[in-house]
């Protein structure tokens, strides 16, 4: 039980995002049990508002990427997840948005703990309308959340960076 417990803080702590990728196919049941991952994520009211399309097709993929500064990156991997609020499922802004942080965080640990690498693109939200349209979506029911890039990492390129995080004492208090 102790081993389990500190082999998921380690997973939690050594995930990183992801940005060079080997261009391999990775199986649909691993896709499968990686967004199974984020179906197990906790939602106001289990509303469960996610809704995600899956890509792979190089074409739709290149549809993807003109839409983002970091399209290169969303071309380079094999698999890009593009996840939506079903505005539907929705109850509360703010409340929805968070579960969805924490499906898209599920999905990022998964990944991680399947030996792929992920990075989550926020950047092409200011085109979320065309992202819309490229899957014939309304804007009225699906807002886009980010893309999820998923690939192989290629190691040779992945720059082993220092990872800086905010000192614990600079942003808790005790009572
Ligand atoms: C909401 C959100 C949006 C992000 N958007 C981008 C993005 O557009 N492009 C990118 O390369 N990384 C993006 N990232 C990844 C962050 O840059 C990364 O998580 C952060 O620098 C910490 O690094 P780490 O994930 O390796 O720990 C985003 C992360 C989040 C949570």
């Amino acid at each position: 039980m102790e081993s389990k417990t500190n082999d998921l803080l380690n997973l939690i702590r050594s995930r990183r995002s992801v940005r060079n990728f080997v261009y391999k196919k990775i199986d649909n049941q691993v896709i499968k049990e990686i967004i199974d991952c984020g179906r197990w994520a906790p939602s106001g009211r289990n509303n469960q508002p996610w809704k995600v399309q899956i890509v792979s097709h190089p074409t739709v993929k290149r549809m993807i990427a003109e839409n983002t500064e970091y399209g290169g990156i969303i071309e380079s991997a094999f698999l890009n997840l593009v996840v939506f609020l079903d505005l539907d499922r929705g109850y509360d802004r703010v409340k929805d948005i968070l579960a969805m942080g924490a499906f898209i965080q599920n999905i990022l640990l998964a990944v991680h703990a399947k030996g792929l690498g992920a990075v989550w693109i926020g950047e092409i939200l200011k085109n979320k309308e065309k992202i819309c349209e490229i899957f014939k979506f309304s804007p009225d029911k699906y807002e886009l959340m980010g893309v999820i890039t998923v690939g192989i990492i290629d190691e040779s390129l992945e720059k082993k960076e220092e990872r800086k995080r905010r000192p614990l004492d600079e942003f808790i208090d005790w009572y």
